[in-house]
């Protein structure tokens, strides 16, 4: 959560950091904030909403600086106020700090600076962090010394851009969440993530754990732990600059739904060894988990689906926040298949760490090169899906599936065939993300943009997807959607269906049969139905034709659900690409 950026070089510092928040809007957007390092001192200026709203209102025409640090806030400690958006500052006004994280001992800290005479004006954790600073300063120490002893007394995570209004060093800090820096001939960014500066370079370093880096004329890194200079290697970054633009699309929503048809045909025309190869480890484990949060993790549900019915291969799958409850069963034996498309969901981490505890074996399903699971990861396949902006997974999620999908064929050593079966899909989705299906499927938005809820059931591999279609609806347009297995309403939540409740049926060759009754049965308490599948039915009041696929259904029957929830949303006035109180990558447990 929160996105910082922050650049010192050569070039006016203002319009980098600005461009940059925008990038990084994505990853909360209470409000923002931005300080610049100018002759008469740090100037910050802040206010509460989106990047646009608040620039609108903030001016920084006579303002120019060449270091400068933004940030953008998914408010955790305090409400969303002008106090408690970042940058943050020491009560003296000589240190300016903007974080992403959770300082989980600030109280203690607080208390603390508090009685030495330090005032606090936010609810923030991050407060103490600059005030710390200062209080060693105060203490005798010069200043990079003070930043590294208060660093020490730190609990909890954080991306650090540090400012100090009597010099001009920009010091970066990272412990637990995500730091990157970009090099340009004429400077350094420092960014939580690439898009930000990928105008601008592509040359980056990942910064790791505990790195502390401090840059002014040069640039230097150096380890909290031993205090000593570390060396990072330089990589080179493959995305472009145009792949995190919205191009001729009004939202990155439907730009990143748009874009599936390429990324499945990419996937499925690349070397296969790696798939092979990971293929060949799950088949000598003892002990398979899958572990993802939210829509990655429906990927993963639907893929445990295809291992047993494919390879009958059993795995586990286990939401990261309740990996916790298998902890016990972990051993080396064990191999954990960690899927994320940031790869810097905390909770995923966290249950990572734990399962290298055990020593377990670590693969991962990864979009973010250079992420922190990737570092906690003895292995990793890259779902090479491109810069991923919109705060709900689309793309991610059905690249996470083609891969998961060719695992499961590679396993019942029927790769080849999978690789057709996936490739055959290509034309269809193309056909499914057309303007030609956009304007059918608006047609039912408009029949249901003011529902008050949505259900949505399939059976078998269809469950997923329907788990799938009730999070994109639910979290893009606010309306309360749930996503049951077809024998499951019947257990409760069909007390719910009352004269026209939309209820969207998920069908395939293989379940139409049973899937039809359940319908039938919501049918006959006033259902409105939804079908999706292969063949139409006289149960359904609308359908959408999506041909069966067999394992690589789930790829294509998800993506009408993403332009309804996408039309939903645009209907009922909610923003797409940031939906309220969410935030892209959720880097707190
Ligand atoms: O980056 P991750 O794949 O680990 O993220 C997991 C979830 O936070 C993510 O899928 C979330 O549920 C999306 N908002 C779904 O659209």
């Amino acid at each position: 959560m929160c996105g910082i950026i922050g650049y010192i070089g050569k070039k006016n510092a203002v319009p980098l950091v600005i461009e940059g928040i925008k990038k990084l809007e994505y990853r909360g957007y209470d409000s923002v904030g931005f300080a610049v390092k100018t002759e008469q001192g740090i100037i910050i200026k802040k206010g509460v909403g989106k990047v646009d709203e608040v620039l609108s209102k903030l001016d920084f025409s006579e303002i120019s600086g060449n270091t400068a640090v933004a940030h953008s806030r998914w408010a955790t400690h305090g409400s969303v106020t002008q106090e408690n958006a970042h940058p943050q500052m020491s009560s003296k006004g000589d240190i300016v700090v903007v974080h992403n994280g959770i300082i989980e001992n600030y109280q203690a800290l607080k208390q603390d600076l508090t009685n030495k005479g330090c005032t606090f004006t936010s609810e923030t954790d991050t407060e103490v962090i600059p005030n710390l600073i200062q209080n060693e300063m105060d203490s005798g120490k010069e200043y990079i010394e003070s930043v590294k002893s208060a660093l020490k007394k730190l609990e909890g995570s954080y991306a650090l851009l540090i400012l100090n209004k009597n010099n001009n060093i920009l010091i970066g800090a990272r412990k637990e969440s995500p730091l990157v820096v970009g090099f340009t001939e004429d400077g350094w960014f420092f960014a939580s993530d690439i898009p930000s500066f990928l105008e601008h370079t592509k040359k980056v370093i990942y910064l790791h754990d505990g790195d502390l880096v401090i840059a002014n004329d040069v640039f230097k890194i150096y380890n909290l732990d031993t205090g000593l200079e570390v060396k990072r290697k330089i990589a080179t970054v493959e995305w472009d600059a145009e792949q995190a633009k919205k191009g001729v699309f009004e939202h990155f929503m439907m730009k990143e739904i748009s874009e599936q048809a390429a990324i499945i045909s990419n996937a499925v025309t690349q070397d296969m060894s790696k798939i092979k190869n990971v293929a060949e480890t799950i088949k000598k484990a003892r002990g398979v988990y899958f572990i993802a949060c939210g829509s990655s993790y429906n990927a993963c549900l639907s893929a445990s689906y295809k291992f047993a019915k494919l390879a009958k291969v059993h795995v586990n799958v286990a939401l990261a926040s309740e990996f916790e409850n298998y902890k016990d069963f972990l051993t080396p034996e064990s191999l954990i298949i960690a899927v994320s498309q940031s790869g810097e969901t905390a909770d995923v981490l966290s249950a990572v760490k734990a399962a290298k505890e055990k020593k377990s074996r670590i693969i991962s399903i990864i979009n973010v090169m250079g992420s922190s699971l990737v570092r906690e990861s003895d292995e990793f396949i890259m779902q090479n899906a491109g810069p991923e902006i919109c705060v709900l997974a689309t793309k991610s999620y059905t690249s996470q599936l083609v891969i998961l999908t060719l695992l499961a064929y590679a396993l019942a050593d029927k790769l080849d065939y999978g690789v057709s079966k996936i490739k055959e899909t290509v034309n269809h989705i193309y056909y499914l993300t057309s303007e030609n299906t956009r304007n059918y499927i608006k047609d039912l938005a408009e029949r249901l943009r003011y529902a008050n809820h949505i259900y949505s059931i399939g059976r078998g591999l269809q469950y997923p997807t329907a788990l799938e279609a009730a999070l994109k609806i639910k979290e893009v347009s606010y309306i309360h959607a749930e996503g049951f297995a077809g024998g499951e309403l019947k257990h409760g939540t069909i007390a719910m269906i009352e004269h026209g409740t939309p209820c969207i049926v998920f069908t395939s060759r293989e379940t139409e049969k049973q899937i039809i009754s359940n319908a039938l049965e919501l049918k006959a308490r006033g259902a409105y139905i939804i079908g999706i599948g292969p063949n139409n039915n006289e149960v359904f009041d609308f359908f959408i034709k999506v041909r069966e696929a067999e394992e690589a259904n789930s790829i294509c029957q998800i993506i009408p659900i993403q332009i309804l929830a996408y039309q939903l949303a645009i209907l009922r006035g909610c923003d797409p690409d940031y939906p309220k109180n969410l935030a892209k990558v959720v880097t707190v447990l």
